[in-house]
């Protein structure tokens, strides 16, 4: 069994930023890189002609955030895919968000809810057990980004703000006289000293600072303010259903989910619901994905072709980072590749991947279920095969019907702003996305339900149309 350790890593971070900018000297220098080595010193070893404070920095940081005026078109800001009503992840059901200097342009990949990724380390391929046994080689973990190629929040912040999929800004000084003229400028320039606006360089490195410290805001970002969280504080007690979730969620036998999204506390931290792995849980393709209609292309996650340097290991090929389930119940767009829209959705496919494949995958000519159909067969035993995933064709699966209204039940209790609801949700199912939350989402998938002449089943419950 793995076990990851999330440590509160942020507070460390901004202190070791801030060390850095003040002083700039290679002693602060390296106690950035010890605390932190996703931080490569000469990022923070800059000179602000002011040392700007982590308050004035987080409140310029929320402005860059909501500005859709960084972006070439002028309408894409980071909160259009990294919605806060959202908890920072996609707003809507669309598997990918459009962007680029004319809008339309889109990605590969389902934008990640950028809630409690303070907690994620740093890449490392060779991550080894904290506690116990050290010698124990766990395998690639951490990173930012489903394939873990960003190290840290204002490295990764760089990518959207010039990738023509999404902001499209052609260079770093164009983002920087946006900026000059923006209506927060006066307050970007309190913030970092009169001269910031002075060097384009120096602009932008502040607006990645900003962006950075801005994420890593606890009460924003990681609250801890879910009704989960209260029950491991012994302040509520879960309702059944929730309780019955909770259970099947651990139990090694059924859900077997705390696996690989500890639900523990570990060394008096809050668990973060991932151990920061990769794993390959063979998600059917998605075709909606514009670059998929070549039967060739393959998003193969660590071992390419977004990240270039494991391209040569092909046992990474289809893993990607086992993504945290707080505020999960938030999401529409779910899976690496926005496959699946629905909790329903992704439980019935950890529950039938292998016992019934014929209602996940699509079926070659000749009738055989293609099984994995968005891995080459080469890398195909690379997909996990433990449980829930140690079923056969026609095996009973790990857990039923009822089992996964109880995990629904229970996945919501992660959706944070609990305690601030008290009095209303108290007692009863956390707020959310639950089988009956009736708020207006798309049917099932209808192409794979279609494409294989098959009830969709996970279409049944009353609340949604029923296909055949
Ligand atoms: C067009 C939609 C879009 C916009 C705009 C956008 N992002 Fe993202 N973001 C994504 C997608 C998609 C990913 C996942 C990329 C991948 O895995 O390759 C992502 C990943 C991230 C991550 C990594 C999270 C994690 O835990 O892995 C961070 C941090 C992030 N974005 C911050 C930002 C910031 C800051 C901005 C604004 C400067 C921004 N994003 C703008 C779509 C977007
Ligand atoms: C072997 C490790 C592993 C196990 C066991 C596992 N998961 Fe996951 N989970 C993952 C990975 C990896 C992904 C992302 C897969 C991808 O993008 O291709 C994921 C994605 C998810 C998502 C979608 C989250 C998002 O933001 O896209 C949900 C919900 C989820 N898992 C719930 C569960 C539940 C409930 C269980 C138990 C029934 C479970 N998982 C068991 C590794 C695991």
């Amino acid at each position: 069994m793995r076990h990851r350790v999330a440590r509160t890593r942020a507070a460390a971070r901004i202190l070791a930023i801030l060390a850095v900018i003040a002083g700039g000297c290679s002693s602060a220098a390296s106690t950035a890189a010890a605390v932190s080595d996703a931080a490569p010193a000469p990022f923070y070893a800059n000179r602000f002609d002011k040392t700007p404070t982590v308050a004035a920095m987080t409140a310029v940081g929320r402005a860059l955030f909501m500005d859709p005026g960084l972006s070439a078109s002028g309408k894409l800001a980071c909160a259009s895919c990294h919605d806060p009503a959202h908890a920072y992840g996609p707003p809507g059901e669309a598997a990918l968000r459009r962007g680029g200097s004319d809008g339309r342009q889109s990605g590969l990949r389902a934008v990640p809810s950028l809630t409690y990724s303070q907690a994620t380390p740093p890449f490392t391929e060779h991550y080894l057990e904290d506690e116990g046994d050290d010698s124990i080689d766990e395998g690639p973990a951490g990173g930012l980004t489903w394939d873990g190629r960003s190290q840290s929040a204002h490295d990764q912040a760089r990518l959207p703000l010039l990738s023509p999929y999404e902001m499209a800004n052609a260079r770093e000084g164009d983002v920087a006289e946006k900026v000059r003229h923006a209506a927060y400028a006066a307050d970007f320039q309190a913030a970092f000293g009169d001269r910031v606006f002075d060097d384009p360089v120096l602009t932008f490195k502040g607006v990645l600072l900003a962006l950075e410290t801005f994420q890593q805001s606890p009460a924003e970002f990681y609250p801890y303010s879910s009704k989960y969280d209260a029950w491991l504080r012994h302040q509520v007690t879960l309702s059944a259903p929730e309780a019955r979730g909770l259970a099947v969620f651990n139990d090694p036998a059924k859900g077997n989910c705390a696996r690989c999204h500890p639900s523990a506390m570990r060394d008096g931290a809050f668990p973060q619901f991932t151990d920061f792995g990769y794993v390959a849980v063979g998600a059917p393709r998605n075709r909606s994905i514009a670059a998929n209609a070549d039967a060739h292309f393959f998003d193969l996650g660590l071992c390419g072709p977004l990240r270039t340097d494991l391209t040569d290991k092909a046992e990474y090929c289809g893993l990607f980072r086992t993504p945290s389930l707080r505020n999960v119940a938030l999401r529409h767009v779910f899976f690496h590749n926005g496959v699946f829209h629905r909790l329903e959705e992704v439980l019935h496919f950890y529950a039938e991947r292998d016992t019934r494949p014929q209602l996940w995958y699509p079926r070659a000519p000749d009738g055989r279920v293609r099984k994995f159909d968005d891995l080459p067969a080469p890398y195909q035993g690379n997909v996990d095969q433990q449980a829930p995933f140690d079923r056969h064709a026609a095996d009973e699966a790990a857990f039923g019907e009822q089992d996964i209204k109880d995990l629904i039940a229970f996945l919501n209790t992660l959706t944070d702003g609990y305690a601030a609801a008290t009095g209303k949700a108290a007692g009863g199912t956390a707020p959310g996305g639950t089988a009956s939350g009736g708020t207006a989402r798309e049917a099932c998938p209808r192409r794979r339900a279609e494409a294989s002449g098959i009830v969709c089943r996970t279409c049944a419950s009353p609340a949604y149309p029923t296909m055949n």
